[in-house]
């Protein structure tokens, strides 16, 4: 990982590495005044948040795991909204192949990024969906967290989906963040970066009382200790003790993915004061991650996240909203 930060930099001054990508600098038509990366682009929130930063004048490079996919997604929104401002590039944040491509595309293209919002994630369950609809859950009760007993003949909490969850929501995140680090330091605008959240991450809703306490005091966490954490979740839900442990039990993979989100944006917020880092909650949006149950458009979910996207240099850092609002949950 730090020998493809280090090459997503050109770190090797004079090395032939560093010359090639000097010459492709050349090559780079013209270098936008802001540049950002959007992750999970091709559809839901992550496509609207695109849409509105082009909109905005941001040039946007939506990537996707998925090539069609993502390719579609930007030929709609260069046709139907008319934005030329928009390139596809691959990126499942969960392959450091893919991740290092679109740390060297950037680098020797651009030279620099400016916003990078991780909007890519998974929910972490396998869901017998018809079942879920026949529920006929209210939104009230979904946001609330009150429905785990009912979900419980619904969903599964699958190890393997587990896995798949902690490694696209959060060390996703961490792999592509630290990945594109080095180009953010470049920012001629001042570096952004918006990580999605969850109302599942409210420390309340963590029962186990020690580890609750622990998530509110950001001075003890660092990423070794939320790996540890991570572990002892997998462990647990592999000895099916997840309830006895006192891990959430409304979506438990995806809480804890959400709360360790928070977790990491405070301290990566702590360690770059120059840049502005915090993350969101879109809101209950209308999307696939939640069964296109929520109440919300992808346009008013994308608000919160384009909000932070384009902050100020004395806008907040290292806080939580809830799609526009500042909202304390630690
Ligand atoms: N909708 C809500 O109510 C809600 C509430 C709170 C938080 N959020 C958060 O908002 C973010 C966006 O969710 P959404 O509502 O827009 O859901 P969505 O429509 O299901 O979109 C999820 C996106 O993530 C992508 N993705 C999944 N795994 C990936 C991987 N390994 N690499 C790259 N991309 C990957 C998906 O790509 P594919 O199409 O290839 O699967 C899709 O583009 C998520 O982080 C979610 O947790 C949503």
């Amino acid at each position: 990982m730090e020998k493809a930060a280090q090459a997503a930099t050109g770190g090797t001054q004079g090395s032939p590495q560093h010359r090639l990508c000097a010459v492709r600098h050349d090559r780079a038509e013209v270098i936008p005044e802001r540049l950002a990366v959007v992750t999970g682009g091709n559809k839901g929130v992550g496509l609207e948040v695109c849409r509105q930063l082009a909109l905005q004048g941001v040039a946007v490079i939506l990537t996707a795991r998925d090539e069609k996919r993502g390719k579609d997604a930007a030929e709609s929104l260069r046709c139907e909204s008319e934005l030329t401002n928009i390139i596809f590039h691959q990126l499942d944040v969960r392959d450091d192949n893919s991740v290092t491509s679109l740390a060297w595309y950037i680098e020797s293209r651009y030279g620099k990024l400016d916003i990078l919002v991780n909007n890519a994630g998974v929910s972490g369950i396998v869901a017998d969906e018809e079942g879920l609809k026949a529920l006929n859950i209210d939104a009230e009760t979904w946001t609330s967290g009150r429905a785990a007993n009912l979900l419980k003949e619904v969903f599964q909490n699958t190890y393997d989906e587990a896995l798949n969850c902690l490694n696209t929501n959060y060390y996703g995140c961490k792999r592509v963040t630290e990945a594109l680090l080095p180009l953010l330091k470049l920012s001629t605008s001042g570096a952004r970066i918006v990580n999605a959240s969850s109302l599942a991450s409210e420390l309340k809703r963590m029962p186990n009382e020690k580890l609750r306490n622990d998530l509110c005091d950001i001075n003890i966490w660092d990423e070794d200790r939320i790996e540890a954490v991570l572990n002892t979740f997998l462990e647990d839900l592999k000895n099916g003790r997840l309830e006895e442990a006192g891990w959430p039990m409304m979506l438990p993979t995806y809480s804890v993915s959400k709360m360790v989100i928070n977790l990491y944006t405070r301290i990566m917020a702590r360690r770059y004061p120059e840049m502005r880092i915090n993350c969101v909650r879109p809101g209950f949006v209308k999307t696939d991650i939640c069964w296109n149950l929520g109440l919300l458009t992808p346009e008013q979910g994308a608000r919160g996240p384009v909000m932070l996207a384009l902050l100020p240099d004395d806008g907040p850092t290292g806080c939580y909203f809830d799609q526009t609002e500042m909202v304390k949950i630690w």
